[in-house]
């Protein structure tokens, strides 16, 4: 795969069929995910061969004390295949986040051990997320 810092006007539907598939951001419009794309600091792409958008990632930054690392994620049939080690590693070496003093990132316990490849560790303190949201599934409940 080859992973580009932009989406293209014409990837966006393909992005929001990505997204509709997670559990966190189903139903985003395209006019939502377009205001999204626009108001995020770094946007990351994967493409295969033929073009198709296979992975996404994004992030939200300062440029210098922090970075929030949202939305990764890897096409169903393509997971495994190491497109999501390629995301991450495009947003560790982007210029606008490689030389932020922290990144963090919200994940399900499973996924740690991926994260903890790029150096994300658990170990945060006392330190625990909290939420205000309009989205009733990001409460778990
Ligand atoms: C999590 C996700 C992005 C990983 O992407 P991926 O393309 O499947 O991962 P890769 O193939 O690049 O895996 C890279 C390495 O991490 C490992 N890995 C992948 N998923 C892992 C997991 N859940 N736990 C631990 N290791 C994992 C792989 O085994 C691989 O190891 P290797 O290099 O030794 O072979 C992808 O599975 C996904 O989109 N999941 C659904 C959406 C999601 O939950 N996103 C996370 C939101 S916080």
């Amino acid at each position: 795969v080859q992973v580009q810092d932009r989406i293209d006007p014409e990837q966006v539907p393909e992005l929001v069929a990505l997204l509709a598939a997670t559990w966190w951001s189903p139903g985003r419009s395209e006019d939502v995910i377009r205001r999204m794309l626009s108001g995020s600091d770094v946007v990351l792409a994967a493409l295969d061969e033929a073009g198709r958008l296979v992975g996404f990632a994004r992030v939200l930054t300062d440029r210098v004390c922090i970075a929030l690392v949202l939305d990764v994620v890897v096409a169903e049939d393509r997971r495994g295949t190491g497109v999501g080690a390629a995301l991450m590693d495009a947003v560790v070496a982007h210029p606008d986040i490689a030389a932020v003093e922290s990144l963090e990132l919200v994940c399900q316990p499973e996924l740690r051990d991926f994260y903890r490849r790029w150096g994300f560790t658990d170990e945060v303190g006392r330190s625990g997320l909290m939420r205000r949201t309009a989205v009733p599934g990001l409460l778990g409940r």
